[in-house]
């Protein structure tokens, strides 16, 4: 949906995944189908200079958006599809709502801020941007608050509550505890939950899931990455797992699952429900591993 256009080093790789997912959910919300957008992350003076040529505003800032539909007034792209149709370009088979530019210098600037990552910020600044094109705005309180309730919707179907921004450990091991009332263990009674966070700042549970073959039983950790890995998160920073009887260290299996994916050293937090946890690195849990550097095909 999005053409993502970036001339810049450092753009973290989970980013345009999530810019795409920001975009189409928006697009969800807003139940409009195969639209598009070009989007361009420049550095500040660029964006500095496209505000006052386009704008006639002198100053960088941290997202523009030139939506090419002219809604009607108080209207959104919702009841607007003979609007839309006229932006269709036969090439690509979409309609294209129309252009974004993000500064990634501000982007970073605002991440820091909130103490979340790159990633998410520009996931963020892309939603922003789409509902703009989506002909939202924000001049008026009750079209800001319409704005920002779109926003939320968005964020939170991605994964990425506000809240997120303080999933420390004891948030996570948090999350995990609350997962054993969804564990699935019949046969051996003991259940496991998992709460993993990825990169991009998104959180994925898992609980344990039993079979009564028992050989198809899958841990609360590979649950939590397989949930992850198919809605596109695939560098993990920490997970934290909690059994109900005692603290339930990852099995030899999951600890070589998570080093598939782990992000630098990934932090494992282990704990029993009601009591405290204890952190370790996945480097010491598995020395002088074996991963996907080691193929090179
Ligand atoms: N289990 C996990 O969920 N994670 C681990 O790393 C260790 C074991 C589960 C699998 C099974 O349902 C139960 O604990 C007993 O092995």
């Amino acid at each position: 949906m999005l053409d993502i256009e970036c001339c810049i080093s450092d753009m973290p790789a989970s980013a345009p995944d999530l810019m795409e997912r920001a975009a189409q959910a928006v697009c969800r919300l807003e139940g409009v189908e195969n639209v598009g957008a070009y989007v361009r992350v420049v550095d500040d003076e660029t964006i500095h200079e496209i505000n006052r040529e386009q704008r006639g505003v002198d100053r960088p800032t941290d997202v523009l958006s030139f939506p090419s539909v002219r809604y009607r007034p108080g209207e959104t792209a919702r009841g607007s599809a003979a609007l839309i149709r006229r932006e269709y370009d036969p090439d690509s088979g979409l309609c294209f709502l129309g252009d974004i530019v993000i500064s990634i210098d501000r982007a970073r600037a605002q991440a820091q801020e909130f103490g979340h990552s790159l990633a998410r910020e520009l996931g963020y600044l892309t939603a922003h941007a789409m509902l703009h094109l989506c002909g939202y705005d924000h001049m008026t309180d009750s079209d800001k608050a319409k704005m920002r309730a779109m926003e939320d919707r968005a964020m939170r179907e991605l994964g990425l509550t506000r809240e997120d921004a303080a999933y420390d450990d004891q948030a996570l091991f948090d999350a995990a505890c609350k997962m054993l009332d969804s564990a699935y263990a019949p046969y051996s009674h003991f259940r496991v939950g998992a709460c993993l966070q990825a990169e991009d700042g998104r959180v994925f549970t898992g609980c344990n899931i039993e079979n009564a073959s028992l050989g198809a039983t899958i841990c609360a950790e590979r649950c939590a990455v397989s949930k992850a890995v198919s809605e596109g998160a695939r560098r993990f920073t920490a997970i934290a797992i909690a059994g109900d009887e005692k603290p339930a260290w990852p099995c030899g299996i999951c600890r070589q699952v998570l080093r598939e994916f782990a992000a630098g050293d990934l932090r494992v937090i282990v704990g029993q429900r009601g009591g405290a946890f204890e952190t370790a690195t996945l480097e010491e849990l598995l020395p002088r591993s074996f991963g996907p550097e080691d193929l090179t095909i």
